[in-house]
């Protein structure tokens, strides 16, 4: 067991953590909002896809992560994956932290998503698409029942959409076949669905796809924009963590993959090149 006072209380990047690309597409927005903050952006390619394992494994690999990113001087970190932050946030927040390092934060990205819906659905019928594992968790039910309890949820697992993703065959005709499944397996299940969430940071990267077979006049919610707006908030409610978090514009992108590969694949979600390095995880 890590014991805290290895940890440096010097301030630090921001930490944002996903099983692999999908946070980029969250880191993408936090950039964009915030850009005066340093980054270190983690994916652990090399173990993708994570919706399809246990809680264990999941909260094994993410304390793995997050204790990563902690010795690289991160005082606040964001678990950018819904997988993640479903199976993993709590028992980091209530376990981990206070024996690691209480004044270190780990934040995840289902609460601050789940507060924009209230505003956005008329019907108060509301469809989630995430990992089976998010889906299992029932994260997004339970949260959503907290904040507004009149609002009817149905959730529907998609396990290709993010190998289909991590391999690159988002733009391919195959994707289409299950991409047009599941959304037609959520809209059976309850036709008055007026709002669905795209409750995982991978599938930004099919909106087009999704867009195309989903009926008009339903929203879709991807999640980059509520998290970064959420972050920034957190920031201004939190001075003496604001303080601790290194403000030089500069983003380091690691992976426990191949550098090159993720350098490749990285690129064309944030559609500029980068450098990458490959760590170890243990
Ligand atoms: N981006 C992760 C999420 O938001 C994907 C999980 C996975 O690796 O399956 O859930």
């Amino acid at each position: 067991m890590h014991n805290y006072i290895q940890y440096s209380k010097a301030a630090g990047p921001i930490g944002i953590f996903d099983s692999g690309y999908g946070g980029l597409t969250i880191y993408n927005e936090i950039k964009k909002l915030l850009p005066q903050y340093d980054y270190i952006y983690l994916g652990d390619n090399a173990r993708t896809p994570y919706g399809t394992r246990s809680f264990d494994i999941v909260y094994e690999f993410t304390r793995q992560s997050v204790c990563h990113l902690f010795k690289q001087g991160c005082q606040l970190v964001i678990l950018a994956c819904n997988t993640a932050s479903a199976k993993a946030l709590r028992t980091i927040q209530q376990v981990d932290i206070p024996t690691l390092d209480p004044s270190r934060r780990v934040l995840g990205i289902i609460r601050p998503t789940v507060e924009f819906i209230g505003d956005v659905t008329k019907s108060r019928h509301v469809g989630v698409l995430a990992t089976e594992g998010t889906i299992k968790s029932r994260s997004y039910p339970l949260e959503i029942r907290k904040l507004f309890p009149e609002i009817e949820v149905v959730g529907e697992a998609c396990p290709m959409w993010v190998p289909l993703v991590e391999t690159n065959e988002h733009n391919s005709d195959g994707a289409d076949f299950f991409v047009k499944r599941h959304i037609d397996n959520l809209l059976a299940r309850d036709n008055e669905i007026d709002t669905i969430i795209l409750g995982c940071t991978h599938y930004p990267m099919l909106l087009d796809k999704i867009r195309k077979y989903t009926p008009e006049g339903i929203t879709l919610l991807t999640q980059g924009a509520a998290v970064a707006a959420s972050l920034k908030d957190y920031l201004n409610r939190h001075p003496e963590m604001d303080n601790l978090c290194t403000k030089g514009g500069e983003t380091i992108f690691c992976t426990t993959e191949a550098d090159g590969k993720f350098g490749d694949q990285a690129s064309l979600f944030l559609q500029q090149p980068i450098d990458v390095k490959t760590v170890t995880l243990e």
